[in-house]
């Protein structure tokens, strides 16, 4: 009865929309034959022909941004339409599959479903990386992409995507949302809501400043529980701030495996579409990029483990941050620089004379779980954030044990943990405010030059 039900729908559907789109689209390039039927599929079924839409950093955010998205494997070409502020097309590309990359990574991968039943990935696609380039500079625009195939009664189908937005860089002063560790997972959602609604209080924190709120996102890794599960990473991105604002991303532990603990930094990878300026065999993972005045050095500790790793990791830094003439320097990884619990050193020892040596203004981590920042050490602050996924906070932090010189603050909730940053950076300084989920300002430093 069901399926009877079903297929009277979608007939009703193909039809109504047929009726519509008989019409040449505006993005046919070829004259249609005069019996080409066109179906362009109703807006609420989009979810199931795009995956995982994204808005990520372009190398220089003043005149490009990068857009990722996957379709199915049928898609004969996308065209991605660019829009001024008023919503009005500005430009339009036509993306051909062959301008794709089949992608297999998550296909077959043990995984969970939202209602809680085990299954294996089905995850073949056609994964597209785009830029959008040239970009005028301190100027909001939207995109959204549609994409074309032919079914099996010859009708030239389309569907298209939601719509999102993207702000590029080039005004005096700008602000941005950091979060981390949310650890995304479908049979609990409340991870993926608390934190989406953590990053909605950082942006009313943010408006109550400057009237507007915050630019874009940089999230510190371990979004996904899971980075291996496709229908993770789906599943997120189909929240409204993704939708919003551009993320620039890390790849976290998490990120980074399956649930069957297999690793590969190739999870983030494809989910993204991030600069390819990172060292060998980490092109779209570590990446670094401009946002006005500010150089961002994305690292994956992932592949940092061994000295080895370490090594290559740090000649490329130091290589990124000696070619730039940004006034401002950070750099981002997943792994915390203190123990939060006793304050014990973690990565900090890793990386404190390379960034003496090069005049690195703010280090950025996480993973802990615990809040941290500290004093100003030669040039540097370095900050990790807390977890806001009011679920796999650390215990409720004890005396501190080691470090007292250098460790200025700490904080979390315990194991129900949420909190995010605010980023303000103008022509002279940033200043970052940790916020909790009341979006109350618990924590302060600000790093003039
Ligand atoms: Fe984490």
């Amino acid at each position: 009865m069901k399926k009877i039900l079903l297929i009277c729908i979608s007939g009703i559907l193909l039809s109504a929309c047929s009726k519509s789109s008989l019409d040449t689209p505006e993005e046919s390039v070829t004259p249609p034959k005069k019996d080409t039927v066109y179906v362009n599929l109703p807006k609420d079924s989009c979810n199931n022909y795009f995956y995982s839409v994204n808005t990520c950093p372009g190398e220089t955010c003043s005149s490009e941004m990068n857009i990722s998205w996957g379709v199915k494997l049928n898609t004969e070409y996308c065209i991605v339409y660019l829009m001024d502020e008023t919503g009005k097309t500005i430009r339009q590309t036509k993306l051909p599959a062959s301008k794709a990359e089949k992608c297999t990574v998550y296909d077959g991968i043990y995984s969970k479903k939202a209602n809680g039943d085990n299954f294996y990935e089905d995850a073949k696609f056609l994964k597209y990386r785009y830029t959008l380039s040239p970009l005028s500079s301190n100027t909001k625009y939207s995109y959204r992409i549609t994409s074309h195939w032919t079914d099996s009664k010859g009708r030239k189908v389309s569907a298209t995507s939601d719509t999102y937005s993207l702000k590029t860089a080039g005004a005096d002063s700008w602000t941005a949302c950091i979060i981390s560790d949310f650890h995304s997972y479908p049979p609990l959602p409340g991870r993926l809501s608390s934190a989406m609604k953590m990053v909605e209080t950082v942006n009313s924190y943010a408006k109550g400043k400057n009237g507007k709120g915050f630019d874009w996102v940089l999230h510190l890794g371990d979004v996904c529980a899971w980075g291996g599960s496709w229908s993770f990473w789906n599943i997120m991105y189909r929240e409204k701030p993704f939708k919003n604002w551009m993320w620039a991303g890390l790849n976290g532990n998490h990120d980074n495996m399956t649930r069957q603990s297999a690793y590969s930094n190739k999870f983030f990878k494809y989910a993204t579409a991030n600069p390819l300026n990172g060292y060998d065999g980490e092109e779209g993972v570590c990446y670094s990029f401009t946002y006005g005045n500010t150089l961002f050095v994305m690292l994956n500790n992932e592949d940092m483990a061994t000295s080895a790793g370490l090594q290559k990791a740090q000649a490329w830094v130091r290589q990124t941050l000696s070619r730039s003439s940004a006034k401002f320097k950070v750099v981002c990884e997943h792994y915390q620089w203190f123990y939060g619990g006793s304050g014990s050193t973690s990565q900090y020892s890793r990386w404190k004379d390379l960034f003496d040596e090069c005049g690195v203004d703010l280090a950025l981590g996480a993973n802990n779980h615990i809040y941290i920042r500290s004093h100003k050490l030669n040039n540097t602050v370095y900050i990790q954030t807390p977890s806001s996924d009011n679920e796999r906070g650390e215990d409720l932090i004890g005396e501190l044990q080691y470090n007292q010189d250098l460790i200025a603050y700490r904080w979390n909730e315990g194991p129900k943990t949420i909190g995010a940053l605010l980023m303000e950076v103008n022509q002279n300084q940033i200043t970052v405010t940790l916020l909790d989920r009341n979006g109350q300002a618990l924590d302060n430093v600000t790093i003039s030059k």
